[in-house]
């Protein structure tokens, strides 16, 4: 087990009717003038954007809105909404909604405390981000676990580059998590939400780090959760007690836990924003777009390794470790396409792409040759390329 830091402060506010918690929330965090923001919609169809404002009022809480955060959030809407954060005197930034509208909470919140200062400098690494506004998070789709994460994920349009920044003041002070919240969401969002929650746990899972038992553990059981869970989730999308555990998942999967002790690998999401960032594809199906070539590539690496997964997650048998670490792979899959996820390019609207896209994306994922990306094997920008090709059918 290597050396680490545990630091999860969020306040997680979980279960029926929370939603009416979160005036109170906000007062406990010392805001009194708050920035919502919010979605293209699903959080004013349900009615949660009403009653949320309502408590608001309610409670003396000054309060000003935005809605319109589109899926893969956008820069140009970030820095917008800074510009009126600024302008209202915003004290306190609460999303409504999912990872994007998260992500974009966290933009508006380091953009206030940081007045003339473009907030991409904070996602290009020029700047790091020093201070922020408080955060908080009312949470209707598991998936992205932005509500206790310590990253935000923007893309700049300008440049075709999606990428996240990573400090602790990306934490949310508090999360209101009230999985009857997510009964509205479409069977393709669910699945993508359990894809990527399983995606955060196998890009800690896979890494160079041996003998770590504790958090070996505690990843395979929430991917055997997530997995039973989802299976019942797509079919049931009101069951209450499937979302909880998917929901309290989706957080545990990215707060640090399932990765402590361990270097962390992280190609495949790597890999997958590239695609978001030419495509706008979903996240979660960008991830099981590629894992199937991406695990194909790299299991070699340690075949022990993939084989304890296919054994302790899915239960196979098989002695031979690579048999047993190929079956894992199979299997994996077979449940992506049981989600409805696709699992290569042709599965996805955009189809087969020619090698000159698959270059343009391998330029892009290695930052022209300047970085590899993952640990379980380190990709270099011809590694990239052999994966996009691989999954390129
Ligand atoms: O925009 P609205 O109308 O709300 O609709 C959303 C959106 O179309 C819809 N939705 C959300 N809750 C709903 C609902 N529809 C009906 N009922 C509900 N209860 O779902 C769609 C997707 O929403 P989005 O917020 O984009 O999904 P998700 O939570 O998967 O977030 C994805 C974003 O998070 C980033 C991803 O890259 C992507 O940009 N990530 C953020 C991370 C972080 N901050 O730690 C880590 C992740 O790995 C990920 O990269
Ligand atoms: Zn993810």
């Amino acid at each position: 087990m290597q050396s680490f830091i545990q630091y999860s402060p969020t306040k997680v506010i979980f279960g029926r009717d929370t939603q009416y918690q979160t005036a109170a929330a906000i007062k406990e965090f010392g805001g009194s003038k708050v920035f919502v923001v919010y979605g293209g919609g699903s959080v004013v169809r349900s009615g949660l954007l009403d009653l949320i404002l309502t408590n608001l009022e309610e409670n003396g809480l000054e309060y000003r809105v935005k809605g319109g955060v589109k899926p893969n959030p956008r820069l140009s809407f970030a820095r917008e909404a800074v510009e009126e954060s600024i302008a209202f005197g915003t004290d306190f930034v609460l999303g409504v909604g999912g990872g994007s509208v998260l992500d974009t909470a966290k933009a508006i919140a380091h953009g206030t405390a940081n007045p003339g200062t473009d907030i991409w400098k904070f996602w290009s690494k020029e700047l790091s981000i020093e201070k922020s506004l408080p955060i908080g998070a009312v949470l209707t789709i598991p998936a992205a676990g932005s509500e206790t994460s310590d990253s935000a994920v923007l893309t700049n349009t300008d440049t075709g580059r999606k990428c996240g920044t990573s400090t602790d003041l990306n934490r949310p002070k508090f999360a209101i998590m009230n999985p009857e919240l997510t009964f509205t969401l479409p069977k393709y969002q669910i699945g993508c939400g359990i894809c990527d929650i399983m995606m955060h746990t196998l890009d800690r899972y896979f890494t160079p780090t041996k003998g770590n038992q504790l958090t070996d553990e505690i990843a395979e059981g929430l991917l055997r959760t997530v997995i039973a869970n989802g299976r019942i989730a797509v079919k049931e999308p009101d069951n209450y007690d499937a979302m909880s555990e998917i929901m309290w998942a989706g957080s545990l999967s990215h707060n640090g836990l399932t990765g402590l002790g361990a270097e962390k690998d992280f190609a495949v999401h790597q890999l997958g924003h590239e695609l978001s960032a030419m495509f706008d594809v979903a996240h979660g199906a960008t991830l099981t777009t590629v894992w199937d070539a991406w695990a194909h590539y790299v299991y070699r690496e340690d075949p022990a390794r993939f084989a304890q997964y296919a054994r302790n997650v899915w239960s196979i048998t098989i002695e031979d470790d690579e048999q047993a670490a190929l079956e894992g792979i199979k299997v994996t899959v077979d449940y992506f396409r049981s989600l409805d996820m696709p699992v290569k390019f042709s599965d996805l609207d955009v189809g087969v792409q020619t090698e000159a896209v698959l270059e343009k994306l391998a330029d892009s994922c290695s930052y022209n040759r300047t970085r590899q990306i993952g640990s379980f094997k380190k990709c270099s920008r011809d590694d990239i390329l052999e994966i996009y090709k691989m999954a390129n059918c």
